[in-house]
Parts: structure tokens; C-alpha cells; sequence
């Protein structure tokens, strides 16, 4: 199966163990802890979305990618009723389009490397 079928398979069917609906933790304690201001920010693979919206909430500029239509379309939803704007974008970051080129301040990524690296290291 293509690779973004196979991602949204995965939403389609609930088979995402990785997707808590939470916030990250990890992003919430980096930026608790460290002088990290709202500033220009990208998340590499976001799934549904929580944490990039949680970073719009915080005053961050957010565009978030994901490979999976399915996802972005919950994405989409999650900040519409939480009414804040993020730019969310269907895209393969092994083929980034040019509106993920930046340039960003920041960038997030829970679990999209750690997937990636085993198709295309270098990319
Ligand atoms: C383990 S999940 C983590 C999702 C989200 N970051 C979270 O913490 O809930 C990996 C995510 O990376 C996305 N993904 C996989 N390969 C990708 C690629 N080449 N480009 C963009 N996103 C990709 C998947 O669709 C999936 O949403």
C-alpha cells in the first residue's frame, strides 16, 4: 500500500496507538522550562492535530504537516472549534512542497522522524 494510504488506513480504522488526543507533554515542559517565545513554528507529522493547536493557543505561528488527508482533515476540525488558526497542510516532508520551506523559529515532531528515517535518511 502507497504510503499515505497506509497512513490513513490507520486513521480510518483507529489503529493509531500512538494518538492520546493529548497535548505532548515533552512540548508543553520545553517550553515551560526554556525562553522559547511565540514565534514562527512548523510540526512535522501531527496527526489530529492537538499539539499544533495547543501552540496557536500559546501565540505561536503554526503550520503543521501531515502525510495522512484523513488526519489534517481532524486537524482542521480541532482548531475550528477551537477557534484559532493554523496552517495546515497535507504534504510528504521526504518531498516538502514549497510552503513548508519556511523559514521557521521552531519546529516539533512526536514520532514523524522516527517513522521516516527508515524510508529516506538523507531526505
Ligand atoms: C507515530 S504518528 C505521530 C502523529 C502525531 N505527531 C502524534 O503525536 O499524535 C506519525 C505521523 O507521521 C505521519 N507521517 C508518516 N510519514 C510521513 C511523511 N513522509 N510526511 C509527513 N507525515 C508523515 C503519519 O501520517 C502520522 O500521522
Amino acid at each position: 500500500m502507497p504510503e499515505p494510504s497506509r497512513w490513513d488506513e490507520c486513521y480510518k480504522t483507529g489503529d493509531t496507538p500512538w494518538e492520546t488526543g493529548q497535548v505532548s507533554s515533552e512540548l508543553q515542559g520545553v517550553l515551560a522550562e526554556s525562553a522559547i517565545q511565540p514565534c514562527c513554528a512548523l510540526e512535522l507529522g501531527c496527526g489530529t492535530g492537538a499539539s499544533a493547536v495547543w501552540l496557536a493557543q500559546q501565540g505561536f505561528d503554526v503550520t503543521a504537516c501531515d502525510l495522512s488527508t484523513l488526519a489534517i482533515n481532524r486537524a482542521r476540525q480541532k482548531a475550528k472549534e477551537a477557534r484559532v488558526s493554523v496552517n495546515f497542510i497535507v504534504a510528504d516532508v521526504l518531498n516538502p512542497p514549497a510552503d513548508l520551506v519556511g523559514p521557521f523559529d521552531f519546529f516539533f515532531d512526536r514520532g514523524c522522524y522516527h517513522v521516516v528515517r527508515r524510508e529516506d535518511v538523507a531526505a
